[in-house]
């Protein structure tokens, strides 16, 4: 069990990719705290880990929120080693088309929460002798689809926030690094379709795996192997960088 010893926060862990991600560090037996807002999913998912599992609903744009959930994971397991930054939310508009507000809660929930996070619980890590931070970015880092202002900003961000904390904690033996997923099987990407293109969104879906390179789009469990892979002692050498699990969608059709 690689994570037998160690505590997880997954933000945005009660659905789609972060929800994957929490089962994946439960299964290498982690203690594993899920801070999301959605408090029917969240508890329903930490209930069948019994101890070593724990739902904290916390809106990860506000630094009170943060600081008392940070808290109460230290105060429930110890300690903390392990953060999976991971909430976002999706919008979709241009720059004329979207309100100052709109911009402001996807920068707030996609980039500042993971400042937030980060500031509350590097201090902890730190006092454990080191610890790994895994930011999850996008594709969209990097290229964007149309009329996804707010959204593109704030990928593209996570990588120069990544960096950044890098640089910054080596020397306290923490690693950070971005996971860049492409089109994955969530309630946001059901969102998307529906709100893109409507009709079935199954079949939207399936129309658009078929322009990616591996004929599909991902499965949630798929990014959260690649987070757990970047969080343990197998990615010892790594840190400051972003990597893609997309399918292959960046390297062309
Ligand atoms: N699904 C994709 O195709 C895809 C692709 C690239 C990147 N991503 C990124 O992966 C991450 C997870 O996406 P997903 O598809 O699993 O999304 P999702 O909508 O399925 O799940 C997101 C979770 O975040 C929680 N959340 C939202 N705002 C919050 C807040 N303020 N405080 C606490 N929790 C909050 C939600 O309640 C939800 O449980 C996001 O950062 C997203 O941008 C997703």
């Amino acid at each position: 069990m690689e994570f037998g010893d160690k505590t997880v926060i997954v933000t945005g862990g009660a659905k789609g990719i972060g929800r994957a991600t929490v089962l994946a560090f439960a299964r290498e037996g982690a203690r594993v705290a899920i801070v999301d807002l959605d408090a029917a999913a969240g508890a329903a998912l930490a209930e069948p880990l019994g101890e070593r599992g724990r739902f904290v609903r916390a809106d990860v744009t506000r630094a009170d929120e943060v600081e008392r959930a940070v808290a109460g994971v230290v105060a429930a397991f110890g300690g903390i080693d392990v953060l999976h930054n991971n909430a976002g939310i999706q919008h979709y508009g241009t720059a004329i088309e979207t309100t100052e507000d709109e911009w402001d809660r996807v920068l707030a929930v996609n980039l500042k929460s993971m400042f937030l996070m980060s500031k509350f619980a590097i201090p902890e890590m730190i006092k454990r002798g080191g610890g790994a931070i895994v930011n999850t970015a996008s594709v969209q880092s990097y290229y964007n689809q149309r009329r996804v202002c707010p959204y593109a900003a704030s990928k593209a961000g996570i990588l120069g926030l990544t960096r950044s904390l890098a640089i910054d904690f080596a020397k306290d033996n923490i690693r950070v690094t971005a996971v860049c997923p492409g089109s994955v099987d969530t309630p946001m990407l059901h969102y998307a379709a529906e709100t893109l293109v409507g009709g079935d969104a199954d079949d939207v879906i399936r129309g658009w795996g078929e322009k990616v390179l591996l004929g599909r789009v991902g499965r949630p469990e798929e990014i959260a192997e690649t987070v757990l892979f970047l969080a343990s002692p197998r990615a010892s050498y790594i840190t400051g960088s972003a990597h893609l699990a997309d399918g292959g969608l960046l390297s062309g059709f």
